[in-house]
Parts: structure tokens; sequence; C-alpha cells
């Protein structure tokens, strides 16, 4: 039997690209000199101003993580009764609702993309319906175009939680254009991230100043408090990590493209492993690499399979697993029902997010592919595993 060595050093699905540390000194150094932590500085004004650019965003404004930005969006767009979004995403996307006492409702997704499956979001529609809060998941663009023909024809707002999405295009446009409003994450765990951090882009003008007092406890000026707001300001150090990392983001993304290239090429030949590829007209941002596991024709489940890395010291992450309508919290919506779900269901049970940072070698990636394909029918695939394993332990 084939023997590939365990990795010596775990092997995490993701790690943050950093700043070089003297840069970072230097901008300590000028926070320190300015003696202005928080509450728009230099930094803040500086940052602003160059997201907004890079973003090509019409309008901007950042807080100190994704969620409160997004709680505060719904806020700010006056949103009420039920929110039609994705049961497959992050804990942060229904809770921002539930935070609004909002209810959400659960739509399936598209089997291709796993976002929001526009045909079916107008069976969702009721007379409570306020708008629509899609994910452009693992940095996929939703099918922006199919959701403004229904949320325009129903009067509805379209709210992105482009969390993951940051750097993405779709056919040039920058994806934080799409809808009233838009917004990412900036969490270290993120191709661009300012340690936490998010921001909000959106088309209106008028919603600027409605943020900005809600994200400031509702100061209007020392003597007028116009909302209840909330402390969901960013800070200095964020902004100035967030400079930084602006000038990083494009490297980091090239790096996770060539990295994407080579656990295609691997792992394309294994029965029963399949991967999302490029989309026509989009420049993706290779946030992650994700697999979906078909345990009849691989062999084993993806519980197994997830399991089976963990022994050679690769973790993986079952994204997202279980769907948030599963939550004890959202399970007894009419919307959760599984019946309701049946695409997102199956892809929860069969996802698997893989590792994949700029700083991963390409021989991580080559030995992760050879583990996977370990794991498959050995009798479909053995040639190809001994193949590269051979010349594995010969670098070993
Ligand atoms: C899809 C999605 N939405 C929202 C969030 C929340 O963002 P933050 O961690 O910046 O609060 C995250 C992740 O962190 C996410 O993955």
């Amino acid at each position: 039997m084939t023997q590939i060595k365990p990795f010596e050093k775990p092997i995490y699905i993701s790690r943050p690209p950093l700043p070089d540390r003297t840069a970072v000194y230097r901008k300590i150094d000028e926070i320190w000199d300015s003696q202005w932590l928080t509450n728009v500085g230099a930094q803040h004004l500086q940052f602003e101003k160059k997201l907004k650019a890079y973003l090509d965003a019409s309008n901007i404004s950042l807080f100190c993580n994704g969620t409160l930005a997004l709680q505060l969006a719904c806020q700010a767009l006056r949103l009420s009764g039920e929110v039609i979004t994705t049961p497959f995403t992050f804990a942060a996307t229904p809770h921002v609702l539930y935070w609004n006492r909002i209810a959400p409702v659960f739509c399936d997704i598209d089997p291709e993309t796993y976002n929001l499956d526009p045909n079916l979001i107008e069976n969702m529609i009721t007379p409570n319906t306020t708008a629509i809060l899609p994910v452009h998941v693992f940095g996929y663009p939703c099918d922006t175009q199919g959701i403004r023909e229904i949320a325009d024809r129903y009067g509805l707002r379209v709210i992105y939680d482009a969390a993951h999405a940051f750097g993405v295009e779709v056919s040039g446009e920058k994806i934080g254009n799409f809808g009233d409003l838009s917004m990412f994450s900036f969490h270290a765990t993120k191709i661009y991230h300012t340690l936490e951090g998010g921001a909000l882009t959106f088309k209106d003008e008028s919603l600027r100043e409605r943020l900005e007092f809600a994200k400031n406890f509702g100061f209007k000026n020392e003597e007028n408090i116009v909302v209840p707001g909330i402390n969901a300001k960013m800070n200095e150090f964020q902004a100035a990590i967030g400079l930084l990392m602006l000038d990083l983001v494009g490297e980091e993304i090239e790096k996770r493209k060539h990295l994407t290239m080579v656990y295609r090429d691997r792992l394309n030949e294994i029965p029963g492993i399949y991967f999302r590829t490029e989309r026509p007209k989009v420049k993706h941002n290779y946030y992650n690499f994700i697999i979906t596991v078909d345990e009849n024709k691989f062999g084993i489940s993806r519980d197994e399979l997830y399991n089976a890395l963990k022994q050679y010291n690769i973790y993986t992450r079952r994204y997202f697993y279980p769907l948030c309508s599963q939550f004890q919290c959202y399970r007894n919506y009419p919307s959760s029902a599984a019946e309701n779900l049946p695409v997102a269901e199956k892809i929860s049970k069969s996802i698997l997010t893989l590792p994949l940072y700029g700083s991963l070698e390409e021989e991580d990636i080559h030995k992760i592919s050879d583990v996977i394909a370990l794991h498959a029918k050995r009798n479909t695939y053995a040639f190809n595993l001994r193949s590269t394993c051979v010349s594995h332990q010969d670098r070993m």
C-alpha cells in the first residue's frame, strides 16, 4: 500500500496575508504621533478614499466588522417584515436579520453557483417581503441580473452580502456596484483583510448620513443624538492595515489563482470529486477552493474524507454545514423545511473547503491531492497516484 507522510505542521484552510513588519511599524509611528486612535482619523480618511477608488464605488462607509455593517445596512434601508436569503451562508447573514427583528426566509440555491436561485425567489415573496439578501458565496457572483429583475418587478430592495467577494468583477463592473448596497467583510480569514473590519458600498448618497450616525451611537453633532445608534466604527489601526493590504491583494489573488489551477489539474481526474470552474465574464478572486464529494463515485463520504485528511495534518472545513436553516434558532421557520431546500441540503452534506492561501507551496497542493487520490476507489486511480507519490517521496 502506498504511503504518504503526514505534514509535519498542521495545514489549515487559510492563512492571512500580512504586510511587511517595517511598513506596519511606520504606520504605528504615524498613529502614535497623531495620538488619534479612532473616530475618523487620518488613516481612516486616507483608507476610505483609496478603498472607494479600488472598489469603484459611488459611496462607501467603513465599519469595525462586516456583521455590524450589514446589520446597520438593513436599518438604513428601512427593511422590515421578511427578507429572502440563502441558507447556504455563514451564520452572520441570517443573524443580522434576526437582530433587526426581520424574519429570514430561506430560498434554495443554484446547483452550479451555490448562490440564491433567482427562479425560486418569486415563490417565496409575500406581502411582508421587503428585500432580497443574496450572498456571493465563496466569491462566485450571484445572478445579479435575474435578481434585479425580480426585485424591480416586486419593488424590493437588494442588499448583497459580498463578504467573500473582494476583488471580483462581472463584465468589468466591480462586484460592490450591484443592488442597492453591498457589504464586504475584512475579517482576517478573508482574501483582503484589516484584521477585523468591513465596508458598505452603495449608490444612494442619502444613505451615507444615516450610516454615519448609526455607527457612532446616533451622534449628529455634540448635542444631537438622532437615532439609537451603536458603536460600529473602524479604528485607525484597522484602517492603516487596510491601506497596506491594498498593495498586496492583487499579488495574493494571483498566487491563489495559480494554486487553484494546480488543484483543478490534479483533482480533475478523480471520480466523484467536483469543483466549480470559471464563470463567463467574471474576474474571480480565488478566495478559497471548494470541492463536493459524491460518495458513490468517490468511494468514501465527505465526512470520512474530512477525517482521513486530518490524519495527514490537513485541516479542511465543511463550509457551509450545517445550513443556517438547520440552526436551532431558525429550524422551525416554515422556509427551513428540508423539502424547500433540496439543493442546499445536498451541497451542504457533500462540500469540503480545502487549504488555499498565497503562502501555500505548490508542493503542498500536490501532496493534499495525493492524499485525496489515495482515498478514491483505488482501481480507477492507482496509476496516477503511484506516479505522484513516488516523486513526492523522492523529495521528502
Ligand atoms: C458570508 C459572510 N457574511 C458575513 C460575515 C461576517 O463578517 P465579519 O466577520 O466581518 O463580521 C462573514 C464572515 O466572516 C461571511 O463569511
